[in-house]
C-alpha cells in the first residue's frame, strides 16, 4: 500500500485564517481524500504557529497574554477547518507539551552534534516575516514582501551552520531531481544555495515567547526554528521511533511560494544536522491575488488602502456559497503553482457553469427523466454505452492528474464527462421517446456517469458527491471501497430508486 505524509504549513495565529490560508488547506485537504480514495495509507497534518514576536505583539497589542490569545486564534482555525470539511488527521499546536518536547530533543541532538554555536547577530528584520533580510534585499528601506519598515536587531546568540551544508545539500537535490515541484522553485533553491548559505542566528533574547533552548534558558528558539520541527512532532520524533521510521522521510510538504528558502534549504539542513533524512518531496504553490496583489493577514505598506482578501470573512464566504463549492472553485481556478486572482465574478461564473448548469442539471434532468418514463426507478448501463470509453480514459486521467498534484487537471477531465452525457442526453432527448430500450439506455448510463462523478468529485466536493450518491439510490458513499474496484463502467446495478430533491446546486446570481 502506498503512503502519504502530507503537510500544510502550520499557520500564524496573529489573526484568523482567511481564503489564502483556506487555499492551501483545502487544496491538502483535497489530494490526501484522493489519495485515500486510491486506498493508500494517508496522514494528513497542518496546526497553528504560535510562537514568535509577530504574534506576541499583537497580543500585547489587544491586551492578551499571548496563550490566551493563540489559544482563541487557534480555535479559530480549527472551526474553519471543520466548516471547510478539512480531513486532517492531527492539528499540532506549536505551545502544545509535545512539540516543545521534540523542538527541544531535536535542537539538542543537532548542539551535541557540534552544528549550532554561540555568535553575535546584527541585522534587519521583518516582524511580518519573522525573518531577516540584507540592505539589498530591501525595496526602499522595507519589507520586499510587507512594505513595512524592518528593525535593526543586535543580539548575541545561537547560531545554526548552515554554511556546512552547501555541499550536502547540493548533493541530495542532484541525487533526488524530483523533491522539489515544480521545477522553476528547485531552481530557485538551488540558485540560493549556490550564492552561498551564511549561518543564521537560531535563539532570542529579547523575546520569551517560544520554546527555551534546553542547555542555556536566558534564550528561547527562533520561530521558524520551532515551527519547522512541526512535521517530526506529529510523528512521534524522539517518543516512537517505529511510528517515525514509518511516515519519515516519505513526507510530503505542500507550501506557498514564500516559503521556499525555508522548507527546502533550512529544513533539509536541519533534518542532515540531527542526522535524519531530509523531507522526500515539497510541492510549491503560488498566491490568491485580489487586484495583482498576495492575499495576506498584514495590511500592506503604511497608509496604503490593503486590498486584502482578509477583509472578506471566510466563514461567511462558506455560509454564502457552501463549503463544497468554495472548495470546488479553489481547486479548479487557481492550479497549484502559479498565482491566481481570486474574485466574486470567477466564483460565481465557474459556480454556475460547472455546478449549477453542468453537473446539477445533469442530476436534475435525469431525476425527473427517470420519474416520469422508468416510475422513478434508474435502469442499468448499456455495457456498449458510446460514454464508456470515454469514462475510462477520465478516470485515469483524473488519477495521473491528482497524483501529480494537479487537482484542478482531475476536475477538468471529470467535468468532460458530465458534459458528454449532457450532450447526450440532449441528442437522445428521452424526454420526447417513449418508454423503452433506448430511454434505460441513455438515462442508466447518465446514472452510471453520475455515480462515478461522485466519486471521482468526492475529494473536492464530500458532502454534495454524498448527497449524490444517496440521490442514486446507492447504499453507503462514493468513498467506501478504493477507486479501482468501483471505477470500471457499469458499477451503477440499476434498479434502484432515484430521488430528484432540491437543486443540488441552486443558481447564484
Ligand atoms: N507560520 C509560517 C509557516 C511555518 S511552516 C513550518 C507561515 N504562516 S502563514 O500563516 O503566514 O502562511 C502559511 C501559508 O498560508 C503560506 O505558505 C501559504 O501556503 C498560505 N497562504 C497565505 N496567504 C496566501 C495567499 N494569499 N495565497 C495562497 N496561499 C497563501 O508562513
Amino acid at each position: 500500500m502506498a503512503r502519504l505524509y502530507l503537510t500544510t504549513p502550520i499557520y500564524y495565529t496573529n489573526d484568523a485564517p482567511h481564503v489564502g490560508s483556506a487555499y492551501t488547506t483545502v487544496n491538502a485537504d483535497a489530494l490526501a481524500r484522493f489519495h485515500r480514495l486510491l486506498g493508500d495509507e494517508v496522514l494528513l497534518l497542518t496546526g497553528t504557529d504560535e510562537h514568535g514576536q509577530k504574534v506576541a505583539d499583537t497580543a500585547a497589542a489587544h491586551g492578551m497574554d499571548p496563550q490566551s490569545w493563540v489559544d482563541q486564534t487557534s480555535a479559530k482555525f480549527e472551526a474553519a477547518w471543520r466548516q471547510l470539511g478539512i480531513s486532517n488527521d492531527d492539528f499540532l499546536r506549536t505551545t502544545a507539551p509535545r512539540h516543545r518536547a521534540t523542538v527541544q530533543a531535536f535542537l539538542q541532538q543537532i548542539y551535541d552534534r557540534g552544528y549550532i554555536e554561540r555568535g553575535l547577530y546584527e541585522g534587519l528584520y521583518c516582524v511580518s516575516c519573522e525573518d531577516y533580510y540584507t540592505a539589498d534585499q530591501l525595496d526602499e528601506d522595507r519589507c520586499p514582501i510587507h512594505g513595512r519598515p524592518v528593525v535593526e536587531m543586535a543580539e548575541e546568540n545561537y547560531f545554526f551552520k548552515l554554511s556546512a551544508f552547501e555541499e550536502p545539500l547540493l548533493a541530495w537535490y542532484a541525487a533526488n531531481p524530483t523533491a522539489i515541484q515544480p521545477e522553476a522553485k528547485r531552481n530557485e533553491a538551488l540558485s540560493f544555495i549556490r550564492s552561498g548559505l551564511r549561518d543564521i542566528s537560531i535563539t532570542r533574547t529579547s523575546i520569551r515567547w517560544g520554546v527555551p533552548v534546553p542547555w542555556d534558558d536566558a534564550h528561547v528558539f527562533y520561530v521558524w526554528y520551532d515551527a519547522l520541527i512541526n512535521y517530526l512532532t506529529a510523528i512521534d520524533y524522539g517518543r516512537d521511533p517505529e511510528r517515525f521510521a514509518h511516515w519519515w522521510p516519505s513526507v510530503h510538504h505542500l507550501i506557498g511560494k514564500e516559503i521556499v528558502r525555508f522548507h527546502c534549504v533550512w529544513w533539509p539542513a536541519m533534518c542532515m544536522a540531527a542526522g535524519i533524512d531530509p523531507p522526500a518531496k515539497v510541492s510549491v504553490h503560488g498566491w490568491l491575488l485580489t487586484g495583482g496583489r498576495k492575499v495576506s493577514k498584514t495590511i500592506a505598506a503604511e497608509g496604503e488602502t490593503p486590498l486584502k482578501l482578509t477583509d472578506i470573512s471566510l466563514s461567511g464566504l462558506v455560509e454564502d456559497l457552501g463549503a463544497d463549492a468554495l472548495r470546488y472553485h479553489l481547486l479548479r481556478d487557481t492550479p497549484l503553482g502559479p498565482d491566481g486572482e481570486f474574485s466574486a465574478e470567477a466564483i460565481d461564473a465557474r459556480y454556475n457553469a460547472d455546478l449549477a448548469n453542468n453537473l446539477g442539471n445533469l442530476a436534475a434532468r435525469v431525476a425527473t427523466v427517470v420519474g416520469s418514463k422508468c416510475g422513478g426507478i434508474g435502469p442499468a448501463p448499456d455495457p456498449d454505452s458510446p460514454l464508456r470509453t470515454l469514462a475510462a480514459e477520465v478516470v485515469d486521467e483524473a488519477v495521473l492528474a491528482w497524483r501529480g498534484f494537479q487537482p484542478h487537471h482531475g476536475l477538468e477531465a471529470t467535468w468532460r464527462l458530465i458534459a458528454a452525457a449532457n450532450a447526450r442526453l440532449e441528442a437522445v432527448a428521452p424526454w420526447k421517446l417513449e418508454p423503452g430500450p433506448e430511454v434505460d439506455a441513455v438515462l442508466g448510463d447518465a446514472l452510471e456517469v453520475l455515480r462515478l462523478v461522485a466519486i471521482l468529485a468526492s475529494p473536492a466536493m464530500p458532502t454534495k458527491c454524498a448527497e449524490l450518491w444517496g440521490r442514486l439510490g446507492l447504499d453507503g458513499t462514493p468513498t467506501d471501497h478504493p477507486l479501482f474496484e468501483v471505477s470500471g463502467w457499469g458499477g451503477y446495478p440499476g434498479g434502484l430508486a432515484v430521488h430528484k430533491g432540491d437543486p443540488l446546486f441552486p443558481r447564484r446570481r
